[in-house]
């Protein structure tokens, strides 16, 4: 397609008007740097019209990388027996909630693998002592997959969010991400019931993972213009030396940053990471982000001496003695990139637009 009709197509996009699978494909296809850029362009006006020059943070606290499941792309699945694992106690999550208040976080990410070690009760009560502490804060959980009742439990404990990455919305090509006691069918589910419950949600996919097709990724925007999450996190997938996918190659730089993009167009008000693996394999990976519609970041909250072992993924960014405050170093990349990083929960702006 020309350079003119790629236009067209971002021009629909941000009018909020449904375009064809053809011209998705057409945009994701496209390497006209003139298109890109004005992709880009498109994206900032329309999160800047909602958001300003907002860039939110969300502190990460990493508290266990243990994991029961074995995802195929991911460094500290169950069959990885090189992973070196931990867990924090309650003692050690609460010290990074305490620090990370005093930095100016006010949402705490708590994430780790599906460890069947953190009980319900204990995160209820990890919930309930973090908003006692401080009731001025978002909780937001990253635990996985999980019963209605636990999810349940976990909001009325006081949870405002919950990240939960749908990873892909084909059902083929989840099957070829994950092994067989792992269903598209229950992801889905437990997205749609942590809607239902009250929770804000974020669900999100990586691009460039292994068998991904482009028929794919635009069942990734269909589902995510139509689930209009709270939040949605892009990255790229990096193979990690100790899975099955060690030598499939790293998804794309330009293809994740273009996503972003159509996807700050397709809901206007998502908030959207730059995230850890946009920065791993770029240097100014979140920097590009941010200019490209992303307006959240997550620094890493973790104790530094666990860091380097929630390897998700090699190379990954933020785990050295260097990052010992992630907040300092991303305040002023943040500033370069022309944002501005505010101290507050940064809820999701619901726009109401006439269906
Ligand atoms: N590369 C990039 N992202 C990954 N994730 C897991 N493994 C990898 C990898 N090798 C992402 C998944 C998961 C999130 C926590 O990290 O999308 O949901
Ligand atoms: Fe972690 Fe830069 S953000 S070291």
């Amino acid at each position: 397609m020309e350079l003119m009709n790629v236009k067209a197509i971002i021009d629909e996009l941000k009018a909020g008007r449904s375009v064809s699978d053809a011209e998705l494909e057409a945009l994701l296809a496209t390497e006209d740097a003139d298109a890109v850029s004005y992709l880009a362009a498109c994206a900032r006006e329309v999160r800047e019209k909602i958001y300003g020059k907002a860039v939110y943070i969300r502190g990460l606290i990493e508290f266990t990388n243990y994991c029961k499941n074995s995802c195929y792309y991911c460094g500290i699945n169950c069959k990885n027996a090189k992973a070196d694992r931990y867990r924090l106690s309650d003692e050690e999550i609460l010290d990074c909630v305490r620090e990370g208040y005093e930095l100016g976080f006010r949402t705490f990410v708590l994430q780790g693998g599906e460890d069947p070690f953190y009980t319900d009760d204990k995160i209820i009560s990890l919930i309930r002592e973090i908003k006692s502490m401080h009731p001025d804060c978002a909780v937001t959980l990253s635990i996985g997959e999980k019963s209605e009742a636990s999810y349940r439990a976990f909001f009325e404990a006081g949870a405002d969010r919950y990240l939960l990455r749908h990873e892909t919305a084909s059902p083929e090509h989840y099957a070829k991400l994950h092994p067989g006691d792992l269903s598209f069918e229950n992801r889905m589910n437990c997205l749609k019931t942590l809607r239902k419950i009250g929770f804000q949600v974020g669900c999100g996919m990586m691009v460039g993972s292994p068998y991904q097709t482009t028929q794919n990724l635009i069942a990734d925007l269909r589902f995510i213009s139509e689930f209009k999450p709270d939040m949605c996190g892009i990255g790229p997938f990096i193979p990690h030396k100790d899975t099955i996918f060690k030598n499939e190659p790293q998804g794309g730089l330009q293809l994740t940053l273009k996503l972003l993009s159509i996807i700050r167009l397709l809901v206007p008000d998502v908030l959207l990471p730059a995230t850890t693996a946009l920065g791993t394999i770029d240097p100014e990976g979140r920097e590009k982000g941010l200019r490209h519609g992303a307006n959240v970041v997550m620094p890493n909250l973790s104790p530094v001496n666990v860091r380097a072992k929630y390897a998700i993924y090699d190379g990954k960014i933020c785990t050295g003695s260097e990052s010992a405050e992630c907040i300092k170093c991303l305040s002023a990349r943040v500033k370069a990139a022309g944002y501005e990083i505010v101290v507050d929960r940064g809820d999701h702006k619901k726009m109401f637009v006439a269906e």
